[in-house]
Parts: C-alpha cells; structure tokens; sequence
C-alpha cells in the first residue's frame, strides 16, 4: 500500500548467543566443570527489511540462516543483541528487557504513552 506505515519493520536486528563449548569425553566433561570455554554463535547478524500492509512475503534462507531466530525476535521470544523491531506499532515483548529499571523501550508500555509513537520512526 503506497503511502502506508510499515507493518513490520526490522533494522539491523542482531542476535548472538554464547554457548558453552564443551568436548564429548570423560576429560572434557572434567575441564569443562574446571575451566568453562564460551564460544559465539551469531545466530543473525544485522537484518534489515519492512513489509507494508498488504504485502505478501516470503522468508527464505538455508539450515541455520537464522529464520526461525528471526521470527522470535519479531514475535518477541527473544531479545535482539543489538538492532530494532516494530510489528503493528508495538516493540515485539512488551518492550520489556532483561535488566530493571527503566529502558528506552519503556514507551511502549507506559501508560503515560499513546503506544503508538515509537521513539524511532521508521522510514517507508
Ligand atoms: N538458543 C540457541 N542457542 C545457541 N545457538 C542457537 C540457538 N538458537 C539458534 N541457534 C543457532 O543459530 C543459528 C540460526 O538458527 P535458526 O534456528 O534461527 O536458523 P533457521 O534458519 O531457522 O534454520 P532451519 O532452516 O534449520 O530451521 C544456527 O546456527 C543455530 O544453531
Ligand atoms: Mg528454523
């Protein structure tokens, strides 16, 4: 629809994971009690994309490219490590983070708030 705010809007959303790194043996089950080792798994790295009302789309890549990570994040199961969603004017999760406190998404549930002005306007 010409004109018409994006649906869904994601710039740059990113998410990594640390994962504990351990080897399948009675000696790596030991070190990995004594001396855990991490390593990353960027799980997405730096998507962006907008679907206006009425589009239709699709959503495709290989094994591990990172679609299902994706919609999670739309959906709000899982945090971005870095990046921004919209989905119908709502940051996806209530715009609750892990931390305490008050975030910069606290728009989005404050009830002093109009929930409908992100504090980020996208682009169309
Ligand atoms: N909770 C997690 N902890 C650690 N790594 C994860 C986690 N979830 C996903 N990954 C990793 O992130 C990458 C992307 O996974 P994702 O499931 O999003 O891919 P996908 O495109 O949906 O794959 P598929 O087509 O197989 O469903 C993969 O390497 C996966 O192993
Ligand atoms: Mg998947």
């Amino acid at each position: 629809m010409a004109g018409a705010s994006p649906m869904v809007v994601a710039e740059d959303l990113t998410r990594h994971y640390r994962v504990a790194r351990k080897e399948e043996t009675l000696l790596g089950t030991l070190r990995h009690f004594l001396r855990r080792q991490y390593q990353v798994v960027r799980a997405v790295e730096g998507v962006s994309f907008r679907i206006h009302p009425g589009e239709v789309v699709g959503f495709l890549g290989p094994n591990g490219a990172g679609k299902t990570t994706t919609l999670k994040m739309l959906t709000g199961l899982v945090h971005p490590t870095r990046g921004k969603a919209l989905v119908a004017g709502h940051v996806p999760g209530g715009g609750k983070r892990p931390s305490s406190g008050r975030s910069p998404w606290s728009w989005a549930t404050s009830s002093s708030s109009s929930g409908t002005s992100p504090p980020w306007t996208p682009s169309a």
